[in-house]
């Protein structure tokens, strides 16, 4: 080879490799990020030598090369709270801190700034505080999961405005609170809605009975009052957990929607007899035990499939699969 041919191949290498595409502001504010949390194990590839659209738990634009996802998960190590610095990473669509259980604190206000978010994931962290209403400012959200964490307080009333959502994961917190009303009101989609094992009090709000859910778990509460507004005849509704809460209702008269296919009420205080509508669904799964319900268990299509677990612990429900009616 030519000498002058080594030294083009040498310059070439040279540009290729120290042409950094990474936008210096989102290396500065990566760099931040990982002094904040002390340098942890899981981000030792953030070197400041190299690109850092190569770096590990980040994914820079195709096109502009700016930092798009920030995905840090499953990791003992890396604890302290958010640092502020994420907010400074415009455009950031999808934030992921999960499994991280030494990750502690509240959500930092600078969230607020992520206007690009599409999805935002802090599940399964050891985060505390209230959830911030400003998150239901991010209107490009599709995916809010806070669950598995320490949140207290109430459930902002804002979050109905995010027009994208498609699911809502407020589960295994501690919120406290009813559900706001504006959950009957949602400005765009219907998201699939998880509130499940909190605190949360009061009645649902009337408001939601016009909403046609198709996830909702509102189990594990201490919700009083009607549940069968969730329910009726021309929705298309296909889970409902409204388990294991304080509900009070006569079940008699309620229309179930023909495409549930799982429903839980165990543990409530639900009375009356089970319709004999309930025999035309195609139901995978039905647990009414521990109930007030009497009467006849209707005869016929899945009702008879389920054991006696799904039944049990009733005031006077009779008939297969539980012991015949007097
Ligand atoms: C992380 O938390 C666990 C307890 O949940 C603790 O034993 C461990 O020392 C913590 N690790 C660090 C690095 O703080
Ligand atoms: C429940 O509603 C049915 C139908 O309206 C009615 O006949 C029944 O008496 C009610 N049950 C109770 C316990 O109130
Ligand atoms: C229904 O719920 C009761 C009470 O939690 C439980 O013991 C039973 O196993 C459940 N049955 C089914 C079929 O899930």
């Amino acid at each position: 080879m030519h000498s002058h041919n080594l030294l083009l191949l040498l310059f070439f290498f040279f540009t290729v490799s120290f042409a950094e595409l990474c936008h210096p502001n989102d290396k500065e504010v990566l760099l931040n990020i990982k002094k904040a949390f002390n340098n942890p194990y899981i981000l030792t590839s953030w070197k400041p030598e190299e690109d850092c659209c190569t770096w590990y738990c980040v994914e820079c634009d195709l096109k502009s090369h700016r930092i798009i996802a920030l995905t840090i998960f499953a990791d003992d190590e890396l604890s302290g709270p958010i640092p502020p610095f994420v907010g400074d990473l415009p455009f950031l669509e999808n934030l992921m801190f999960h499994k991280l259980p030494n990750l502690t604190g509240p959500i930092p206000p600078t969230i607020a700034k992520l206007h690009n978010l599409k999805y935002l994931d802090l599940s399964w962290n050891g985060l505390s505080g209230p959830i911030p209403s400003f998150l239901g400012s991010l209107s490009n959200l599709d995916i809010l999961d806070l669950s598995f964490n320490r949140f207290t307080g109430s459930i902002p009333s804002s979050l109905a405005n995010l027009r994208r959502l498609g699911t809502l994961h407020l589960d295994r917190n501690k919120l406290t609170g009813p559900i706001p009303d504006s959950f009957g009101n949602f400005k765009g989609k219907v998201p699939y809605l998880y509130l499940s094992h909190n605190q949360l009090s009061g009645k649902i709000p009337t408001s939601m009975g016009k909403v046609d859910f198709n996830y909702i778990d509102l189990s594990r509460n201490k919700l009083v009052g009607d549940g069968s507004l969730i329910f009726g005849s021309k929705k298309t509704t296909e889970i409902v957990d409204l388990s294991r809460n304080l509900l009070e209702f006569n079940i008699s008269k309620v229309v179930f929607p023909r495409t549930l296919t799982w429903l839980d009420l165990n543990h409530n205080k639900i009375f009356g007899e089970i319709p004999t509508g309930v025999v035309k669904l195609e139901l995978q799964m039905l647990n009414v035990s521990y109930n007030a319900l009497c009467g006849r268990i209707p005869m016929g299509g899945k009702l008879q499939s389920f054991d006696v677990y799904s039944y049990f612990h009733n005031k006077c429900l009779c008939g297969k699969p539980l012991g015949s009616c007097k």
